[in-house]
């Protein structure tokens, strides 16, 4: 990735209950651009998450973000607009590739940091039951992938959204 490019989509990665989206919104709103949250559009057209999992399983669900991620980012390359993705967006190749012309925000945390919202949280279905394990064997797995996607790495373990969202800013 070539650093903080110009002109190109801002992309907000990293693992489930992180604050990608409300991150991204205030971020958005402070550069004066258009915000996306890719699960949002997903939701808007094809229904909760949890329902197209439990109707269709997790490949159908895959199969859907990777389009919808791609038009969004290649939306928000034109205005430089903020897109927030889903925890396991970045494992599709395809999206891998697009996201090399992207500046790539990880907004990293840890397990005990996000233990709190995730056991509050009824609407991600791979993190249904044992809850935080599930968090910690997903986050073991794919954050070598955030690591290596990232230009720009945020600690987001402590602060709150507008403090998280102003250090973004000051490092674009
Ligand atoms: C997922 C993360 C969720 C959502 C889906 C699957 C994942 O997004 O896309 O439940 O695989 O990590 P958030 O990261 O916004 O929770």
């Amino acid at each position: 990735n070539s650093g903080a490019g110009y002109g190109r989509a801002i992309v907000l990665v990293g693992p489930m209950a992180v604050g990608k989206s409300v991150i991204g919104q205030q971020l958005a709103q402070q550069l004066g651009v258009p915000f996306v949250d890719t699960d949002a559009v997903i939701v808007e057209h094809h229904g909760t998450i949890a329902d197209i999992f439990a109707g269709r399983g997790e490949h159908a669900f895959r199969e859907i973000e990777a389009r919808t991620v791609a038009r969004a980012v290649d939306a928000a390359n034109i205005n430089r607009a903020v897109v927030s993705l889903g925890g396991g967006a970045v494992l599709d190749s395809g999206t891998q590739q697009l996201l090399g012309d992207c500046t790539v925000i990880y907004l990293e945390c840890d397990a005990e940091t996000v233990a709190e919202r995730i056991a509050r949280n009824t609407g991600r279905p791979l993190l249904a039951g044992d809850a935080m394990a599930r968090w910690e064997t997903l986050f073991a797995a794919r954050r070598p992938v955030y690591e290596r996607l990232a230009d720009i790495t945020v600690d987001v373990r402590s602060g709150t959204v507008a403090e998280i969202a102003l250090r973004v800013e000051e490092r674009l």
